[in-house]
């Protein structure tokens, strides 16, 4: 299901996790290896593909959602500040949600997009973890140094390194790992209280 506003997302009350970052880190491409469909979540080189909140029900159990990216190279750094409203809603109002991912370039230093991103989600007390993505474009060793370099570099920002996921589309690198957290996290809420 696909949808431009919050408030026509599906009721169902089923936990739900996001997929968030900026455009053209590969959240669809992400979900599809998830899923392991070809083209479930629509892909692009060009950023700015997905546009709508979607919403992808795995095994009538839980919802996957990609959310558009945040920060687009072309738009003015005053208006980078402000993300999408439609993202905030989402995150203001969203009470199935669990936690967001937040999806980074492995290849890439924190971006102020991000951290700030990650603080807006601190401050709305949302529970998030990171997905470092594209792995197959460094050697194993590579993606150790690129991710301590990125704790470093967070630690400015929290006082803890947030959880942290390394992902691959393209050769599938993380995904049982994050599909069995997600299934964990899954059943721990079906037991509480
Ligand atoms: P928007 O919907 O536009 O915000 O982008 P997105 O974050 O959904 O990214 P998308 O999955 O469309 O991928 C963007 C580009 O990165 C495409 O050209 C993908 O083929 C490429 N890509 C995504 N994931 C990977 C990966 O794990 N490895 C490599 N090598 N390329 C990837
Ligand atoms: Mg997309």
């Amino acid at each position: 299901m696909s949808n431009s506003a919050v408030d026509k997302c599906p009721n169902q009350p089923l936990p739900e996790y996001a997929f968030i970052g900026r455009s053209n880190v590969g959240k669809s491409s992400l979900i599809n290896m998830l899923v392991q469909r070809k083209s479930l979540a629509k892909t692009s080189g060009r950023p700015g593909k997905t546009q709508l909140i979607n919403h992808f029900v795995i095994n009538k159990n839980w919802y996957l959602v990609d959310l558009p990216g945040y920060g687009y190279a072309r738009v003015s750094k005053e208006s980078k500040k402000t993300f999408q409203k439609f993202i905030t809603q989402y995150f203001e109002q969203r009470r199935q949600l669990v936690l967001a991912f937040v999806l980074v370039d492995i290849r890439h230093e924190p971006q102020p997009i991000d951290v700030e991103f990650m603080a807006y989600l601190g401050h709305q007390q949302i529970p998030f973890h990171i997905i470092f993505t594209k792995a197959d474009k460094l050697k194993p060793m590579a993606q150790t140094e690129a991710v301590k370099k990125y704790e470093q570099e967070l630690l400015n920002h929290w006082e803890e390194m947030p959880q942290y996921f390394i992902t691959s589309s393209s050769n599938g690198q993380g995904r049982e790992e994050l599909l069995q957290y997600i299934d964990q996290l899954n059943q721990s809420l079906k037991t509480q209280p």
